[in-house]
């Protein structure tokens, strides 16, 4: 087995940064959140070492989560961090107080010992730049610690128990502010925790094979490709996996952008010679579409038909035991909810989730441990062509929800000429890689306009580009003025229809990255 680390979730926002940063040390981890731990659970994963993650409860009231007892009886180095450090502390004998000054965002700290922790990275006496997050400090080390670094609000800004190979930092190593954050993770991983540091995408790609062969023996596995890059990875992986006891599904609902169906079935059934269906069932979902205007009522009805034209392929195939799909770690991992009770729909959002019941199918999922950036590295590994690796999410609903109002065959068409357009210019300026997304939507409003010597009374659209690492928060893409006229007059000379052009500077939340 790979080495391991295992990461307790205590709650913070950045917890699937740890992660991140571990497995770029080529360290395979997981997150498992703090009430699941036990002497079993860390027997069975057998992890090298543990990293405590932050959280937003104070240790000083009383029903904070706390450190299972078990993690240090496992024998194995352990890293707090932030709420992780204090619990940590106080589980091994220290004292934590609460309402001292806060410290928030960038501070420094003063390094006062050399610990393995800082090897190669700081020396005694350097003041390095570090973010920090917290109310509470510990103000008690237990009995074997020292203090390693100091801040101005933290005393206890870093400690040490060299012998045990336990260690408790009040700053984030896991964010980007700590810019030294990363090297101190690799140095716990690594160095200190022993982890061989051989959790490479090449390793990756040959244990999912066996996997997959171990699991479907000689069974026959359906997947639905969207032309989206999970659904690709997944496909490519099957694919050298179990040759042609594999076969794709392709609905092609007509809500996809310019040509899309179209290279879909080009690189996977003739590039790729893996056994495709195409199933062109645009008519289908316009009709079905016709008159609905609520977004929620769109999202069910394509989800409800796509649900039933991939039954009906694979009906006509003969079945299949087994279902792929490209879930990924993000929505594998049970977060710890601070806020109780379940949280509101904001959307539905469209999956072939409830096919697998219905057929009596079972779940291959090849991608359920891997973040996006990672599952892009694979695609790489697997030779898929860079514009599709690096391609930017596409919804399930596809353009339906880029239209708000009903949706006929024009006002897609539209909307697909407007797209292509602000995309390749993006492209042609060097920022596709940069942004999470970028689209347009074609809004329900006609504007008056002047070209030539003309009136127009034509449609108005709005461009929207967002960064963000997950697609659970993001801002706006800040364009330069220039560029943004630069769009505008192209959509305006070459889409005929559309007069008029603005950019949505909406941050997520308030807003959403889709509009409906
Ligand atoms: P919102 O609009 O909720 O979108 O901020 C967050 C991210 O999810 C994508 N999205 C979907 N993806 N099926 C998907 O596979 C869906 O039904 C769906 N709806 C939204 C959206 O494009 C963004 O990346």
């Amino acid at each position: 087995m790979t080495d391991r680390l295992l990461i307790v979730d205590f709650g913070s926002q950045v917890t699937q940064l740890i992660a991140r940063r571990v497995r770029e040390a080529g360290v395979y981890c997981e997150i498992l959140p703090f009430q699941a731990v036990d002497d079993a659970k860390i027997k069975a994963f057998d992890p090298r070492g543990i990293i405590l993650s932050g959280g937003p409860a104070s240790v000083t009231e009383g029903q904070s989560p706390t450190a299972h007892p078990a993690i240090f009886t496992a024998k194995v180095p352990v890293l707090g961090i932030c709420y992780g450090e204090q619990t940590m502390a106080k589980e091994l004998g220290g004292s934590v107080e609460g309402g001292h000054h806060r410290e928030f965002g960038r501070a420094e700290v003063e390094i006062k010992a050399s610990t393995r922790l800082f090897d190669g990275v700081w020396q005694p006496g350097d003041r390095k730049q570090v973010w920090m997050s917290h109310g509470d400090r510990v103000t008690k080390l237990p009995a074997g610690f020292s203090v390693v670094a100091t801040s101005e609000n933290a005393p206890f800004a870093a400690i040490a128990d060299e012998s045990r190979g336990y260690y408790g930092v009040q700053f984030h190593p896991e964010v980007v502010h700590t810019p030294d954050g990363a090297k101190l993770l690799r140095n716990f991983a690594l160095n200190i925790a022993g982890a061989k540091g051989d959790w490479t995408m090449a390793a990756f790609r040959e244990r999912a094979i066996a996997q997959v062969r171990a699991q479907v023996g000689k069974g026959k596995v359906i997947c639905g490709l969207s032309g989206g890059v999970d659904s690709s990875v997944v496909a490519v992986l099957l694919h050298e996996a179990i040759g042609d006891q594999l076969q794709c599904v392709f609905v092609d609902h007509g809500l996809l952008r310019l040509n899309e169906g179209e290279e879909v079935v080009r690189l996977f059934r003739d590039h790729y010679n893996i056994p495709l269906i195409h199933a062109d069932a645009s008519k289908e979902f316009l009709k079905a579409l016709e008159g609905v205007t609520d977004p929620e009522k769109k999202r069910k009805t394509i989800g409800a038909l796509f649900i039933d034209v991939f039954e009906a392929e694979a009906k006509k195939i003969g079945g299949a035991e087994f279902l792929a799909q490209g879930t990924l770690y993000p929505d594998v991992i049970e977060s710890v909810s601070f806020t109780g009770g379940p949280s509101v729909t904001i959307k539905s959002h469209h999956n072939v989730g409830g096919l697998p019941a219905r057929m009596n199918m079972k779940l291959v999922e090849p991608l359920r441990e891997l973040f996006k950036d990672e599952v892009r590295a694979l695609g790489r590994e697997l030779g898929l062509p860079a514009d599709l690796v690096n391609r930017h999410p596409f919804p399930g609903p596809g353009l339906a929800i880029r239209i708000p109002g009903d949706i006929t065959k024009d006002k897609l068409d539209l909307l697909r000429k407007v797209d292509a357009v602000y995309l390749d210019e993006i492209r042609k300026a060097g920022l596709y890689d940069e942004i999470w997304q970028a689209f347009a939507v074609l809004l329900p409003v006609r504007t008056v306009g002047v070209m030539g010597d003309g009136r127009t009374y034509d449609q108005a659209c709005a461009l929207r580009a967002v960064t963000s690492t997950d697609g659970m928060t993001a801002d706006y893409y800040p364009f330069d003025h220039a560029f943004l006229g630069r769009v505008a007059n192209r959509i305006i000379n070459e889409v005929r229809g559309v007069n008029r052009v603005t950019y949505d500077i909406t941050s997520k939340p308030p807003g959403t990255i889709e509009w409906e």
